[in-house]
C-alpha cells in the first residue's frame, strides 16, 4: 500500500479529501443552509466509510490474512482519527446549519452528543500518555462500548433515511449490518476450527 495510506499520512490525506469536497459544495452551492445540510450529510457518510473498515479490521485480518487486511488492521488506529477528522466537519457543519436556519435544525440530539463523547474519549486515549490513566481494561471497555455505541448511531440515523432513498441509504444499513454480523461470528467461527483442527490433531496423535 502507498505511503499516503498509511499512519498519519492517512489520516492527513484524509482530511485534505473531506475538505476539498466539503469546499466544493460550498463554492458551488453558496454559504447557506442548504449547503451546510449537504455537508452534514456527506461528512456523516465518509465518517461511515471509514468506520466500516476500522469496525471490520480484525475481522477481514481473522478470515482472511493478506496484504490488504494486514494494512487495514495496522492501520486501525489512524482510520480511527480520520472518523474524528470527518466527524469533525460534521460538527463544524452543524453549528453552521444552525447560524444559517430559520430554526429548524434539531440540536438537542443527544444520541449523537454522546457518539461525539465516545469519538473525543477514543481520540483523546489514542495516544500513550491519556491512555495511561485508563489503563489496559479501561482502555478496551471505552474502545470497545464506544465502536458499538457508533455502529448503533449510524445504522439509527441511516434507517431513517430508507423511506426517502432506498439506492442512498440501503447500502449503508446492508454494509452496516454484514460488518456486525462478520465481527460476532468470525471469532466463533475461528474458535469452532481451531477446536476441530485440536481433536484431528489429538487423533492424528492417538492413531500414531
Ligand atoms: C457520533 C455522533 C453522530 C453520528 C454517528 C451522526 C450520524 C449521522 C448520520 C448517519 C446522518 C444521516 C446522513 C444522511 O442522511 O446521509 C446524520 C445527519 C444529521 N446529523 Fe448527525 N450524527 C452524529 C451527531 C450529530 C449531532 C450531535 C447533531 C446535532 C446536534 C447531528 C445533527 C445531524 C443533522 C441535523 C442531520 C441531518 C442533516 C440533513 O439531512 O439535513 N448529528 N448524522
Amino acid at each position: 500500500m502507498p505511503n499516503h495510506f498509511q499512519g498519519w499520512n492517512l489520516v492527513r490525506n484524509s482530511a485534505i479529501a473531506i475538505f476539498s469536497l466539503c469546499s466544493l459544495i460550498l463554492i458551488f452551492h453558496g454559504v447557506n443552509e442548504q449547503s451546510m445540510r449537504i455537508v452534514i450529510r456527506l461528512t456523516a457518510r465518509t465518517s461511515c466509510i471509514l468506520f466500516l473498515l476500522a469496525f471490520s479490521a480484525s475481522s477481514f485480518r481473522r478470515l482472511k490474512p493478506h496484504k490488504l487486511t494486514q494494512w487495514l488492521l495496522r492501520n486501525r488506529r489512524y482510520l480511527g482519527l480520520s472518523i474524528a477528522v470527518s466527524h469533525g466537519f460534521h460538527a463544524i457543519a452543524i453549528i453552521g446549519a444552525v447560524m444559517l436556519s430559520t430554526g429548524e435544525i434539531p440540536t438537542d440530539n443527544h444520541g449523537g452528543n454522546l457518539g461525539y463523547f465516545f469519538i473525543i474519549a477514543m481520540t483523546l486515549t489514542s495516544f500513550s500518555y491519556p491512555a495511561s490513566f485508563l489503563g489496559d481494561r479501561g482502555w478496551k471497555i471505552l474502545h470497545t462500548v464506544g465502536m458499538y455505541y457508533l455502529w448503533l448511531a449510524f445504522i439509527v440515523s441511516f434507517s431513517k433515511g430508507l423511506a426517502k432513498s432506498m439506492v442512498i441509504y440501503l447500502p449503508f444499513v446492508s454494509l452496516l449490518i454484514i460488518a456486525l454480523i462478520l465481527r460476532l461470528i468470525v471469532p466463533l467461527l475461528k474458535r469452532a476450527t481451531f477446536k476441530k483442527s485440536s481433536i484431528a490433531r489429538s487423533f492424528d496423535f492417538k492413531d500414531r
